[in-house]
């Protein structure tokens, strides 16, 4: 098994140090258009592996696409991050030229892969990666619910006391900070509603926090996170690797899943040795169902921009 993570920066190297941990594949490229940054992190990470025990070989390239040559999965990370006080929508017109140079770059070298894109905006850019490419649906994944879901149960297991990972809890929809749609009517703690323990203000809370999670730790940071990101992505990689067939929320291609076509958003997917084999289509009550539209709206005036 080959994996490649192109963007050797914060969440690029980070996703790499999870899957290298998790000897989640025999060779792992990390590439960079920087010139040795991808070199000294592979280096870097390489020189783990005696003390953590792994044997992943990693290698690094600055954009040396040869070298990533039949890769099965890609997780694409290159890009600007965003700074406190921007939108993830600002960084469209940069990232849209990065994001769709690698891809085709990619594809020249690994015409089979499944591709994960992790470069914001993260629906628009996986929107652009599926036309621009050309590719089968299934083999286009945007990871954004995914992290945005563990950062819900990092808030519900604040309010409740216990471990996030006993907790069940989707956000669907956008990824961005008003278009991401926690749904805390279906998130459950060992099969209980948490509604059943939560106050209404508490529940207002804990989704609140939950979609401005983001601009939090940008705030507080002074750019964009990147340990949960990376391992967000390193968990699809492995679900995709190791055939798990788990449920993430994952950016995909709708069919008129959901209510929605010709977009790419978040939704329940199983994730296994195919990309998104599955959409899990949940029956969303009104007000859930007018979010999810409006969060589709948002979206597609975002993919506008790259039709001007
Ligand atoms: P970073 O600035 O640390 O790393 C980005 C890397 O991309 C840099 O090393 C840069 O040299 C490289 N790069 C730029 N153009 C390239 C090209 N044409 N080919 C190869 N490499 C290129 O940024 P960070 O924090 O790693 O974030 C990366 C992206 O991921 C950003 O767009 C950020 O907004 C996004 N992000 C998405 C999340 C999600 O949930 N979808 C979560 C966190 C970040």
């Amino acid at each position: 098994m080959k994996v490649t993570v192109v963007g050797a920066g914060a969440v690029g190297a980070t996703c790499a140090d999870n899957i290298a941990r998790a000897a989640l594949c025999q060779e792992l490229v990390l590439l960079d258009i920087k010139e040795g940054l991808a070199e000294g992190k592979a280096q870097d990470m390489m020189q783990t592996a005696a003390l953590l025990g792994f044997d992943t070989r990693i290698v690094g390239s600055t954009n040396d696409y040869a070298k990533t040559a039949g890769s099965d999965v890609v997780v694409i990370t290159s890009g600007l991050p965003r700074k406190p006080g921007m939108t993830r929508e600002e960084l469209i017109g940069t990232n849209a030229g990065i994001v769709k140079g690698v891809a085709e770059n990619i594809l020249k070298h690994s015409p089979d892969a499944i591709i994960i894109v992790i470069s914001n905006p993260m629906d628009t850019m996986t929107y652009l990666t599926l036309t621009a490419t050309g590719l089968p649906k299934n083999r286009i994944i945007g990871m954004g619910g995914t992290l945005d879901s563990a950062r819900f149960k990092y808030q519900l297991s604040q309010h409740l006391g216990c471990s996030a990972g006993d907790l069940n809890a989707l956000v669907i929809g956008g990824h961005g900070d008003t278009t991401m749609i926690p749904l805390i009517r279906f998130a459950t703690w060992n099969s209980v509603p948490v509604t059943e323990y939560l106050s209404a203000d508490q529940q207002k809370q804990i989704v609140a926090d939950t979609m401005v999670g983001g601009a939090t730790l940008t705030k507080l940071i002074g750019t964009s996170a990147w340990y949960a990101p990376g391992a967000a992505g390193a968990a699809l990689v492995k679900s995709i690797v190791r055939d798990e067939k788990k449920l993430f929320t994952c950016c995909v291609s709708l069919d008129g899943e959901y209510g929605q076509k010709d977009i790419c958003l978040g939704v329940p997917v199983v994730i296994g040795k195919n990309g998104w084999e599955k959409i899990i289509d949940f029956s969303l009550n009104d007000e859930e169902q007018t979010l999810f539209n409006k969060s589709a709206d948002a979206v597609r005036s975002m993919n506008d921009v790259l039709k001007t």
